[in-house]
């Protein structure tokens, strides 16, 4: 392995782009359902917060999906591939208010196992959530997962991550040699 950079100069960053050295990923679709009306949200603001499945996220009730989301308190994460890109950020700028976004963007809604919100057949992954808690100064949502299905067959395997700045890094190389170093801070079975 080649050793690190030491001390190049650092330059200062302004503070209103601090997000954008951070921003997490991957980006996510978000499904919920108020009664037989489906629909899906873009997501890019969220966080892992334990090994139990709690996922915080970050969105509000300037998207429409907001009100389907506090009203049943379910949703469906679900994780695109790099080929749904285009998709996803199609979804991410129109609204359920006005689009059928499983009809217009061909998606496949599926039914999960424990809640009401749809699976994405395209997708990755799916994890079926409840709404645990809500801190509404800050936009939080903390979610619940509580099932999740996986989709071995899908060629792509790369998510992406949006940087913030309307720009989008895909999956590199996947770094294995350092797991035994890690054994430690793993929970069992992972
Ligand atoms: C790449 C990308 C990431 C986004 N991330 C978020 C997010 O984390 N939180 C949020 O509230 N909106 C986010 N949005 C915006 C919503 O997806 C967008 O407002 C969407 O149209 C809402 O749909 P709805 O009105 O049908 O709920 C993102 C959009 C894009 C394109």
């Amino acid at each position: 392995m080649k050793t690190p950079e030491r001390g190049a100069a650092m330059k200062e960053f302004p503070l209103q782009k601090v997000f954008t050295l951070i921003e997490p990923g991957p980006v996510l679709l978000l499904t919920t359902a108020a009664g037989r009306r489906k629909n899906i949200m873009t997501l890019s603001w969220s966080m892992v917060m334990d090994f139990s499945g709690n996922i915080a996220i970050v969105t509000g009730s300037w998207n429409h999906s907001f009100e389907a989301l506090m009203k049943t308190g379910e949703c469906v994460l679900a994780v695109p591939g790099a080929d749904l890109m285009e998709t996803v950020i199609g979804i991410g700028t129109c609204s359920g208010a006005d689009t059928d976004k499983f009809g217009a963007f061909g998606l496949t809604a599926k039914k999960g196992g424990e809640v009401g919100a749809p699976l994405i057949g395209e997708c990755l992954a799916n994890i079926e959530c409840r709404v645990a808690d809500y801190v509404e100064a800050h936009s939080l949502i903390v979610l619940s997962a509580v099932r999740a299905w996986t989709n071995p067959d899908r060629g792509e395997r790369r998510t992406f991550h949006a940087v913030g700045d309307g720009t989008f890094v895909i999956d590199g190389r996947h770094v294995r040699n350092l797991r035994a170093r890690m054994e430690s801070k793993l929970p069992p079975g992972v």
